[in-house]
């Protein structure tokens, strides 16, 4: 990581943010797989690059499912999977070719930093919504303006980003279940 994302990260944690707000905000720090949230006691669930990303979704959206209220909103983002099968190990970064397989695309292990992170197909996310109870009702592959400034440039650089889909959004409503 840059210093300028460690900077960036460090100056708007949640704490920070929620006292810069003036708001009152109860926070709690816990595995997304598993919570002791009562069922259907939210009306939504949020992660931008969080549980969704580091722990698997084969996991986490029936835990999603159980906590939300019916009708509740989740909305989150992942890592896009033409960014995981175009990542080049020796590089250590994105390329414009394709490094590895779209079907077998599950956990990856970083050994450089011991980090694990989940890119699946976009038919796992769909399969994995519908099969828990929701309805999909927007899916989202930004691509950034001309210009944009990043803190994640070793994600991916702007020039990459304006080309490929660096994260995969979805909105999905608990309908069912
Ligand atoms: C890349 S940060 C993004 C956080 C925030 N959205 C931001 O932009 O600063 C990843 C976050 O995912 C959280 N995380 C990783 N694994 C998790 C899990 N199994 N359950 C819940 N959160 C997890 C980490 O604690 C960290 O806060």
């Amino acid at each position: 990581m840059t210093a300028d994302f460690e900077r960036n990260h460090r100056a708007w944690d949640a704490r920070t943010a929620i006292e810069a707000a003036g708001v009152d905000v109860r926070l709690v720090h816990l595995a997304g797989e598993h919570t002791p949230f009562a069922p259907a006691s939210f009306d939504v669930v949020f992660s931008d690059h969080g549980a969704m990303s580091f722990a698997s979704p084969d996991a986490t959206i029936p835990e999603v499912a159980r906590i939300l209220r019916p009708g509740g909103v989740f909305a989150f983002n992942v890592e896009h999977p033409v960014h995981a099968l175009s990542w080049d190990d020796a590089a250590n970064g994105p390329s414009r070719a394709l490094h590895h397989p779209y079907f077998t695309l599950d956990r990856i292990d970083d050994p450089l930093d011991g980090s694990v992170n989940f890119a699946r197909r976009i038919s796992t996310y769909v399969e994995l919504l519908l099969a828990n109870g929701f309805t999909i009702e927007r899916m989202l592959e930004p691509r950034p303006p001309a210009g944009t400034p990043t803190t994640y440039g070793d994600f991916a650089t702007e020039a990459w980003a304006r080309d490929f889909p660096a994260e995969l959004m979805i909105r999905a409503r608990r309908t069912a279940g």
